[in-house]
């Protein structure tokens, strides 16, 4: 159904409804809002999340708690913000309690956020945290392994583009001395967008 669904949407608007009349994710049910997507549709780099907590369910939107003020931060510090990127989560609905999506979840969700990247069509793929770039990468590697690593992702029935893998801002509130493997991998992605004319290379 999920395959079927997402494949025949033309448009993220269409995504979108076709999420919000969609039943096969038990999420739904316990979760107050759909929380689909933030930010630019027309920007180049897109950021994938895990799923959304508390605030986001409440909200509708993704990164909005405290974690999302964090992303803003990040961002911020490489001259983005939310007109110049895309942002969605690999899960629509918040599990309850913020526990870790299962596999089965994510598994159901996939084909909606392959359809929603391949609808955004970005030059530069970023995976937030370990469930967002397990979900698209193959290999036993966790988080700490693939971070600040890029490696290449090939929208279905698309093009190939860079995707880099990056520690999750709820991670980072917890260890916030991991924030400087985090500066490292923001540099890394400022670097590239720039040798892609994607942002300005000035600061
Ligand atoms: N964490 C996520 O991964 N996504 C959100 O939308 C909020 C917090």
């Amino acid at each position: 159904r999920a395959r079927e669904d997402a494949g025949r949407a033309p448009s993220l608007e269409a995504l979108q409804q076709s999420l919000a009349n969609f039943d096969g994710c038990r999420l739904k049910f316990t979760a107050k809002n759909l929380v689909f997507a933030d930010g630019n549709p027309q920007a180049k780099i897109m950021l994938v999340g895990e799923a959304p907590g508390r605030d986001e369910d409440l909200e509708g939107r993704p990164f909005v708690g405290k974690a999302g003020q964090l992303l803003d931060r990040m961002l911020a510090s490489i001259e983005l913000d939310r007109t110049k990127v895309y942002i969605a989560n690999v899960i629509y609905w918040r599990p309850p309690g913020n526990r870790t999506p299962t596999p089965m979840e994510t598994e159901i969700c996939r084909p909606f956020i392959e359809r929603q990247i391949a609808l955004v069509d970005p030059d530069i793929l970023v995976f937030l945290g370990g469930v967002s770039a397990k979900s698209f990468l193959a290999g036993p590697d966790g988080i700490l392994r693939l971070r600040g690593k890029w490696t290449e992702w090939t929208i279905p029935g698309g093009r190939t583009i860079p995707a880099l893998p990056m520690l999750h801002p709820a991670y980072l509130l917890r260890q916030p001395a991991q924030k400087k493997l985090a500066w490292r991998d923001l540099l890394s992605l400022k670097k590239r967008a720039s040798e892609m004319n994607l942002i300005g290379s000035s600061a």
